[in-house]
């Protein structure tokens, strides 16, 4: 029996991929460690937080002592490491906690693998889930591969950039069996309402306005979050040790056109009269070191691995608008309390 620990399972990513797994793999034990931060959620779960192959843990990868001990207590033969703080407008407020959760967390986890898996690396792997947010931007043209040198801008991509090169270190100075994957923007289910697509998504449902940083004219890379799951799933099976995979949907979207669409679908969901929902968006002030465009360039893992993403954009966008709209209770109690004071903190003066 495999027993894989993911760290950040109650999260965005994390809680589809700890779904997935839990079902695909009923003979594997899934443990799921999270602190449970403002963006852990156990109502992410409550569709498999009873079966027999599934155990939550409240922790933090910060705490060495205590990521020690649960190696000792539970040896996991695997990690699949998605813990860390996710957002880069709140990096651009707070840095330090980024480096606290996303470097130091790496290293304790990293250094707790080195140690209780020392007998024999070779048939326990270490899969560190990172962004394509550490290769910087890109100009008109181009695309990010497995050799684009990497170029921070953001405290948060920084922070990425920095875990991806301690895992890669673990693997050439210790032999440690390491795996990187670095995605593009995902979007679908149980997103936490501070990035684009969900706030979009509650604004447009509340009339409140929809903040467009800039002109809207940066360009994202959207893929659907249950193939990011599936791809995680690929790689981890499939990869030869020391590989890193670039995961995409190849799907561009100017930030505008994208909320334009949105706006679309939400008058028709809602009921409303064509255009109402674009008339609330309101363009504020850009983001600091806003990167303008990241495009993923999937053809290794496309050719590797046999990996293809599943949806198109139109089609999931309206799935993941359905699901919000059909899920208010989940959406009205992560906007309680802290997300207001968040929002007004990152909001009010742009
Ligand atoms: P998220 O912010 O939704 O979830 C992060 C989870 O980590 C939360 O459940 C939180 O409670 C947990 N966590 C935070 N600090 C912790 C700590 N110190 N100890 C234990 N748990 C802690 O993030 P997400 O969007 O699901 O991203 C998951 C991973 O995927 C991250 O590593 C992120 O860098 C990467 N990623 C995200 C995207 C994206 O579009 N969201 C794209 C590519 C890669
Ligand atoms: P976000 O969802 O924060 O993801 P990331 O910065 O990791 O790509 O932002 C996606 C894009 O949308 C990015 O170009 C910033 C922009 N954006 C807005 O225009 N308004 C907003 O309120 C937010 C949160 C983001």
């Amino acid at each position: 029996m495999k027993k894989i620990l993911i760290t950040g399972g109650a999260g965005f990513i994390g809680s589809h991929v700890v779904r997935w797994f839990v079902n695909a793999y009923s003979d594997y034990q899934i443990i799921n460690l999270d602190k449970l931060t403002y963006a852990g959620n156990l109502a992410n779960l409550a569709e498999i937080e009873n079966r027999n192959n599934y155990s939550f843990v409240k922790g933090d990868i910060t705490d060495s002592t205590f990521i020690n001990k649960l190696f000792l207590d539970e040896k996991p033969d695997a990690v699949i490491h998605l813990a860390a703080e996710s957002h880069v407008d709140r990096s651009i407020s707070n840095p330090s906690e980024f480096v606290m959760t996303n470097v130091v967390g790496t290293v304790n986890l990293l250094n707790a693998a080195k140690e209780y898996w020392r007998d024999d690396y070779s048939n326990k792997r270490f899969y560190h889930v990172s962004t394509d947010e550490v290769y910087g931007t890109l100009g008109e043209k181009g695309m990010f591969t497995e050799k684009t040198a990497y170029d921070p801008h953001s405290p948060y991509s920084a922070s990425k950039a920095s875990s991806d090169h301690f895992v890669r270190a673990y693997a050439d100075t210790y032999g440690l069996n390491t795996v990187i994957s670095n995605c593009s923007n995902n979007y679908g289910s149980h997103h936490f309402p501070e990035k684009l697509i969900p706030l979009a998504i509650n604004n447009i449902k509340n009339n409140k306005p929809v903040p467009v940083y800039g002109k809207g004219e940066n360009i994202r890379d959207w893929l659907w979050v249950e193939d990011h799951a599936r791809a995680i799933d690929v790689i981890f099976h499939n990869a030869k040790s020391g590989e890193t995979y670039n995961i995409g949907g190849h799907n561009e979207w100017k930030n505008i056109d994208l909320i334009r669409l949105l706006c679309k679908i939400m008058d028709q969901k809602l009921g409303r009269e064509s255009g109402t929902s674009e008339k609330l968006i309101a363009f504020v002030t850009d983001r600091a070191g806003h990167d303008l465009r990241y495009a993923i360039d999937s053809t290794k893992l496309q050719r590797e691995l046999g990996w293809t993403p599943s949806l198109q954009f139109e089609e999931g966008l309206e799935k993941t608008v359905d699901w919000y709209l059909s899920n208010e209770e989940w959406l009205s109690n992560v906007t309680s309390g802290n997300y207001q004071r968040y929002y007004e903190e990152q909001y009010s003066l742009r």
